[in-house]
């Protein structure tokens, strides 16, 4: 699919920010591009223009931006201003052409001063979904540098609504920009663990014979979130938590976990790869999923989904899901794998479990499955559950883990953000961390079914939970019936102590 060769901005590149005065750029955007440059990832020859409609001058956008710039060091304090001057701004409406001539003719001047006179230009839209096109076509119309030199566009997330919704913007956005210029983020994939999953899998011999089947019995991809929508409902109402998580994130998780060995490490093989797991997933059986959505903390401290004023009155709105689905492919057949994200928790976390399937034989029901934890975030971690035996006197066996925690094993090591890894890549032209077209399609081709039903006349009313609560009181039942086992929490808890009723009583 990919065919221009790859070609790294290193110097003299322009980055235009559109949406510069809104909340994605401030928040998001700037603050990257600024971690790049502070750790020395971002040219000081980068010209870096913000694009919006709000009336400002430069030095208001940088007085908006400079709050938001963190830094680490008393020298990296003296970068902000550094990168506040590589910073301008344009004044304009998306829909007219001045601005966009504006733009062509600041490129231009920065491009003439240089020596190399290809035209390196990244784009970047932080805009809602709804001007996406119409800044795109006016960018194809005025700012493209065709054979002058290399133009990338990076979009954000929602890709379309359902099925038709994304295949309507992406007939839309593929006349303008070539798959090739695209780099479509979900920022999941910028985060390190999920970065870690392909070298983990695919670098560890042991792991290759095990993952399948045979060995594995369940697999949970888990999104949990200690608040609600606090005031906001009224976005989160049309798209809830299957849309806003799972469709996306989750499933390039799973993607990552589950496919088979790419052809070669790069992008196009890992994501050819990707697509293959997504197709191998059997459609959803609407009926078994669980939804939920919260209700008031049982202390009444916090209030519920539907007293967010800003959210419809009677909403069925998800704010909570647990799926089990399965890849219907040799190594992955009959293992259930659930996916499950919600609102207003008990806690923040995002998290994979792997469970092996149970020792047969020598030991008896009270030793633990061996199950793998990746912690995503907070505190990227990775443990495996082993069985051995308690340590001290006795002969009982307990389950301790491999446990490679990253705060305590690496030290001075600079984890980034996710969207700074993720313009890193693409300023290397490396699109293996962002979303293809096809992904995008198949996955709309599994989750339609199910919003629909989710959304139509005959919609479940999603079962109530309390603020705060693990999510709805039918969870475990759900969990277990569809293969994942609970630990015992009484002998075991991470990280691990050896209880006391697993040491040997003395005479
Ligand atoms: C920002 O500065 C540039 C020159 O560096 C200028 O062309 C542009 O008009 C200024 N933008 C605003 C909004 O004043």
């Amino acid at each position: 699919m990919s065919s221009s060769p790859v070609v790294e901005f290193k110097e003299n590149t322009v980055v235009v920010v559109f949406g510069a005065s809104g909340d994605l750029a401030k928040k998001k955007t700037f603050p990257a591009l600024f971690g790049l440059f502070r750790e020395g990832y971002l040219s000081p020859t980068t010209k870096i223009i913000g694009y919006a409609r709000s009336q400002l001058t430069n030095e208001s956008l940088r007085e908006r931006l400079k709050p938001f710039l963190k830094t680490t060091t008393p020298e990296s304090k003296l970068l902000v201003d550094d990168f506040l001057n590589m910073c301008s701004y344009i004044s304009s409406p998306y829909d007219t052409a001045e601005g966009y001539q504006k733009l062509e003719s600041e490129i231009n001047e920065f491009d003439t001063l240089k020596q190399n006179k290809e035209s390196h230009r990244l784009y970047y839209l932080a805009l809602p979904p709804s001007a996406f096109i119409t800044v795109a076509s006016k960018l194809k119309e005025f700012n493209h540098p065709g054979s002058k030199g290399i133009v990338r566009l990076i979009v954000e997330k929602p890709f379309g609504h359902d099925l038709p919704s994304a295949q309507a913007l992406q007939s839309q956005l593929s006349p303008l920009f070539t798959e090739d210029e695209l780099f479509r983020i979900d920022h999941y994939l910028g985060k390190e663990m999920v970065k870690n999953l392909i070298p983990f899998r695919f670098a560890n011999e042991f792991l290759t014979g095990c993952w399948n089947n045979q060995y594995i019995t369940s697999i949970q991809i888990s999104f949990k979130e200690p608040f609600g929508t606090e005031g906001r409902g009224g976005y989160f109402d049309s798209i809830g938590i299957i849309r806003d998580v799972m469709q996306n994130h989750l499933f390039q998780v799973l993607t990552l976990l589950m496919m088979e060995n790419p052809k070669k490490f790069d992008s196009e093989s890992i994501r050819d790869e990707k697509v293959q797991v997504l197709k191998s997933i059997k459609p959803f059986d609407p009926k078994n999923v669980l939804v939920g959505q919260y209700t008031k903390s049982l202390d009444g401290t916090k209030p519920g989904y539907l007293d967010d004023d800003t959210v419809k009155p009677g909403s069925k709105c998800v704010t909570f899901a647990c799926m089990s689905l399965e890849v219907d492919n040799d190594r992955w057949r009959g293992v259930p794998v659930i996916l499950r994200a919600g609102k207003a928790l008990n806690e923040g976390k995002v998290e994979i479990r792997v469970q092996f399937k149970e020792t047969n034989g020598l030991f008896d029901s009270s030793i633990n499955r061996n199950e793998l934890v990746i912690r995503i975030q907070p505190d990227e971690a990775m443990y495996m559950k082993m069985n051995t035996k308690v340590p001290g006197v006795t002969n009982k066996v307990a389950v301790t883990e491999l446990d490679l925690t990253y705060k305590s094993r690496y030290h001075d090591f600079y984890i980034p953000e996710a969207y700074e890894s993720l313009i890193r890549d693409c300023l290397k032209d490396d699109h293996s961390n962002f979303v293809r077209d096809d992904e995008l399609d198949i996955s709309w081709k599994l989750f339609t079914p199910l919003l629909n039903y989710l959304e139509g006349e005959n919609a479940p009313t999603p079962l109530p939970y309390a603020y705060g609560s693990r999510g709805p009181a039918e969870l475990n039942e759900y969990l277990e019936k569809n293969g994942y086992k609970h630990q015992n929490r009484a002998v075991y808890q991470w990280p691990i102590t050896t209880p006391d009723v697993l040491k040997e009583s003395k005479i």
